[in-house]
């Protein structure tokens, strides 16, 4: 997310998708009062920044998986058209099954918005009463089911140039947030972390395990079985964006000690590629992106001379810095695997944390040789020194989440290639799809 002005930003506006599978009614409307939702008995997830790059492809695995989704977006970095493409996978992919779509609403808001909020969020209280309850007494109940944050901007260079600006979204957005979800009693939370929490710790060259670090103290089996305790805290973050989502992380924990009824999964993501198999969705942020594949994507696409490559010195088999590169639909997959393992009780209510990659390492050149191949296309290199900050190696051990969310990651870099193609090709290259 971004704060580039856009006419839609302040207004907070609801666009509602009809679940009903004929395609004469299937057109979207803005409508304010097209369904009763007081009256209704459905659940839904509520997505924050559902039409962003890992946002838009969690909706559609959320939809896919049978989830009615309520998204709030501001369109500060993605673009109105995604909710279309989004809502037409959606209805392709139902249609094809026979089945009825599940339900899916925009509002554009922005997630600090207070007011906006508690309005939004009491469209889909419904009254509840609990045999706990002395009679005549009645306990407001959310039909959110579960809440999916991924409402934060995420640019590390601009994060150095305007740190407040990231603490005051990230961090105290993210606080007040809680607050206002707190209030309806949601309390399952998916949280968007980063394994940029590691922070130096990456350069150690190991696998990173959860346990490099947490926010509470903390025992585990490390890989000889032996038991060993780590105490909160990490070092050696690089950047304000970084210890943005380490305060998060620190702040949910916090909350989710206090009150026993949260159950928090923060994810920490390596780094998310590819797109939509159909091409249809992929990353289009709104700035010039300063990621490794958008940025190879662009000199694919003639809007870059050359592409940078930010050392070439690390100790990695080729010199160049090492990722857990992961398809993005593997890691929205990730995100359903976490609701569906806390849904089931089978994560303990509390703060916890996954690594969502897929324990594989590849170097920077490896990901240019995969474009190169996928796209029978050269892109022209310039070999630069070390971009400030950058770790030469970053890769998860994921056997947490496999554990305990029964989640592993299944596509590969070519598949990440492949289909970062078929998305250019469908937007005819080399203009990149903005509407
Ligand atoms: C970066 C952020 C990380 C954030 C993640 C979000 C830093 C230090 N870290 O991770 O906190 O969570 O993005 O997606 O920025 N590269 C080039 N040429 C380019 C661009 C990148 O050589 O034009 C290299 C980088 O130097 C790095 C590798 O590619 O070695 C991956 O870079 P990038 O995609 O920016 O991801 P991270 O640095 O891992």
């Amino acid at each position: 997310m971004d704060n580039h002005s856009d006419s839609d930003v302040s207004s907070q506006r609801r666009v509602h998708s009809s679940s009903v599978s004929s395609l004469d009614t299937q057109s979207t409307e803005i409508d304010d009062s097209c369904e009763d939702l007081q009256g209704s008995d459905r659940e839904y997830i509520l997505v924050v920044g559902g039409l962003g790059y890992i946002g838009s492809h969690t909706c559609l695995e959320l939809l896919k998986s049978g989830y009615n989704i309520v998204i709030i977006d501001n369109l500060s970095n993605s673009f109105r058209s995604v909710y279309t493409r989004l809502e037409n996978l959606g209805r392709n992919y139902f249609d094809t099954r026979c089945e009825p779509m599940p339900q899916i609403h925009l509002y554009v808001s922005d997630y600090r918005d207070e007011a906006a909020m508690k309005q939004i969020l009491g469209e889909y209280v419904r009254p509840h009463t609990s045999p706990q309850l002395l009679e005549g007494e009645a306990r407001l109940e959310s039909r959110i089911r579960g809440v999916i944050h991924f409402g934060a901007y995420k640019s590390v260079s601009e994060s150095i140039q305007q740190p407040l600006k990231y603490y005051a979204n990230n961090v105290a957005g993210l606080v007040e947030f809680c607050s206002i979800l707190n209030s309806f009693q949601i309390k399952t939370f998916v949280f968007s972390s980063s394994a940029t929490v590691y922070g130096s710790i990456a350069n150690s060259g190991m696998p990173l395990r959860e346990e490099h670090c947490t926010h509470q103290e903390e025992a585990f089996s490390d890989h000889e079985g032996v038991t060993k305790t780590v105490l909160g805290g990490c070092t050696g973050l690089t950047n304000p964006y970084g210890r943005t989502k380490w305060m998060c992380e620190a702040i949910l924990s916090d909350l989710a000690l206090a009150d026993p009824e949260w159950t928090v999964l923060a994810l920490r993501y390596f780094n998310p590629v590819g797109c939509d198999e159909s091409g249809l969705l992929g990353e289009d942020p709104r700035g010039v992106p300063t990621n490794l594949m958008p940025v190879v994507l662009r000199v694919l696409t003639g809007i870059s001379p050359v592409l940078d490559v930010f050392g070439t010195d690390y100790p990695t088999a080729d010199g160049t810095a090492v990722r857990d590169f992961i398809h993005v639909t593997d890691l929205a997959r990730g995100h359903i695997a976490a609701l569906a393992a806390a849904f089931d009780g089978r994560v303990p209510k509390g703060f916890r944390t996954y690594n969502l990659g897929s324990g594989k390492g590849h170097s920077v050149l490896d990901v240019v040789n995969a474009v190169e191949s996928a796209s029978s296309s050269k892109i022209p290199l310039r070999i630069l020194g070390r971009r400030e900050g950058d770790v030469g190696s970053c890769v998860a051990m994921p056997k947490r989440a496999e554990t305990e969310l029964d989640w592993k990651t299944e596509k590969s870099l070519e598949t990440c290639c492949r289909d970062v193609c078929n998305f250019l090709d469908n937007f005819k290259r080399p203009a990149m799809p903005v509407v």
